[in-house]
């Protein structure tokens, strides 16, 4: 009887892991605080505001310390509230930052603002705030809501908010002006009914909204009063008193406030390609992960407050690096940019490599199945997933091409999971800088993977999904 070989669904994903095994070890330094934004929290400026997406400047120091001791100039194409840049540049670096949300701007915005104000003077300007604000005027601001903010804040609150806004338009000296914006910005979370919840807003039952199965309670909702208060505190206590004591004794000593990032906001796959060729020497970065996480609704209260209405928000999310499943193809805006830029043999040359990734192929041919099954529990998930990695082919290309020669990547980025079917970002990706000219040096994963929703779990087995920190070098 004639034998039919079958080849398994997995044999791409099988044979990339089997290349990079080798290069797969777990760092056991590499705990959830150290990597994660969790050990921000108490560090001055960049405790501030809460952006759970960020990682640690610990982490910073610990990979430069490890691949690049000597400073040069350090860039981050998603640089979130500017972990990156402003932990380098302490440690002597130059540093250059791309950022698309506005939130994120604010908070680096802020951080240049602390060097130019000293505690005292901010000290001086809280006092003023305490005698002069009157939370209970009726304000001239009006926030103009969008439906997933509607009844985010009592009409109390709301008002004091309101307020606080026609205040800051009151004060004249722009850095305090900065400082006090980033204050509220900080504190929207903590004064409404929600809780940032991934890719969505998630309602305290005090909002008097429709709940789900589940009343949530958020716990403290603080008065809007006593938590800008709090946060003002913070921030003076903060610049009067930066603990430098764990630094190396020459940045100690150095004054790095005239080492100014440059930061750049809009959409990394648009400013990249207009960076020159070798500009850097080290890249540490944080993209979205393919995980469906939407940052504009998770900063939807952030962003109302600085005037965006609903079309501004869907406008923002379709700019943003594909990772929710409303996303759509960003292919003809591309084309159209390297086309412009003279650069359309760059754009081929990325399509071409993109198009040959065989294990890249498998995971968009198994969702398609998958898909046709009625398996996954959205559509769109596989439009998601391709264009995921299409869009991180024209970053790793520009990577490549602005870093200097022995310049390295240190990328976070963690591994997902649709319809019980392994996604291997981290193998995906280093084979996708392999092809693009890096040489992939480690693959190091964190001693404890993520597992998935329990109801994945339970129907397709507890293996854990790889946590990783790749480094890639340009030789
Ligand atoms: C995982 S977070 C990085 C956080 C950063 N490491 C930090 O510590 O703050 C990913 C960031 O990429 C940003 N982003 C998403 N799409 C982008 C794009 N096309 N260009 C630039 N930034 C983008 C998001 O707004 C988010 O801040």
């Amino acid at each position: 009887m004639e034998t039919i070989e079958i080849t398994p669904k997995t044999y791409e994903r099988d044979r990339l892991y089997e290349k990079y095994e080798g290069l797969i070890e777990t760092d056991f330094n590499l705990n959830r605080t150290l990597v994660s934004y969790q050990a921000n929290k108490n560090e001055p400026f960049i405790g501030w505001f809460k952006f759970k997406e960020g990682f640690s400047q610990k982490l910073i120091r610990y990979f430069i310390d490890k691949y690049h001791p000597k400073p040069g100039h350090i860039f981050d194409p998603f640089a979130g509230i500017g972990t990156t840049l402003f932990a380098a540049r302490e440690l002597g670096w130059d540093a250059t930052g791309v950022e698309l949300l506005p939130v994120g701007i604010i908070a680096m915005e802020a951080r240049l603002a602390a060097d130019q104000v000293t505690g005292d003077e901010l000290i001086e300007a809280i006092q003023e705030f305490k005698d002069r604000f009157d939370e209970s005027r009726n304000p001239a601001f009006q926030i103009k809501h969008i439906p997933i903010t509607k009844g985010a804040y009592s009409e109390e609150t709301e008002r004091a908010l309101c307020n606080y806004i026609d205040y800051c338009e009151t004060i004249g000296e722009k850095f305090i002006k900065t400082l006090f914006k980033i204050a509220v910005f900080s504190i929207l979370e903590e004064i409404s009914f929600t809780r940032k919840d991934g890719s969505y807003l998630k309602w305290d039952y005090r909002a008097g909204r429709r709940v789900g199965k589940r009343k949530f309670n958020k716990g403290r909702i603080y008065s809007f009063k006593e938590a800008i208060d709090n946060k003002l505190t913070r921030i003076s206590r903060d610049m009067n008193s930066v603990d430098k004591s764990e630094l190396p004794l020459y940045i100690k000593m150095t004054d790095f406030k005239d080492n100014i990032p440059a930061i750049i906001q809009g959409s990394s796959l648009m400013k990249l390609p207009e960076i020159d060729d070798k500009s850097f020497d080290f890249i540490m970065t944080s993209p979205p992960y393919c995980n469906r996480y939407d940052y504009t609704r998770t900063y939807a209260l952030e962003l109302i407050l600085l005037g965006y209405d609903n079309d501004d928000i869907k406008d923002l999310r379709q700019k943003m690096l594909t990772c929710t499943v409303e996303n759509k193809e960003k292919i003809d805006m591309l084309r159209n940019l390297y086309i412009r830029l003279g650069k359309y043999s760059d754009f081929e040359e990325i399509i071409a490599v993109y198009n040959d990734n065989k294990a890249m192929q498998e995971v968009n041919s198994v969702l398609d199945e998958l898909n046709n099954r009625n398996i996954l529990n959205n559509k769109l998930i596989p439009r998601m997933v391709k264009n995921y990695f299409l869009e991180m082919a024209f970053i790793i290309f520009e990577m490549e091409r602005v870093l200097k020669h022995n310049g390295i990547v240190v990328m976070v980025n963690d591994n997902v999971r649709y319809g019980g079917e392994e996604i291997p970002v981290d193998l995906i990706l280093s084979d996708s800088a392999d092809s693009y000219g890096f040489t992939v040096r480690k693959i190091w994963t964190l001693p404890v993977g993520k597992g998935n929703s329990s109801q994945q779990m339970s129907d397709y087995g507890r293996t854990e999904l790889r946590k990783c920190v790749y480094i890639w070098e340009k030789e």
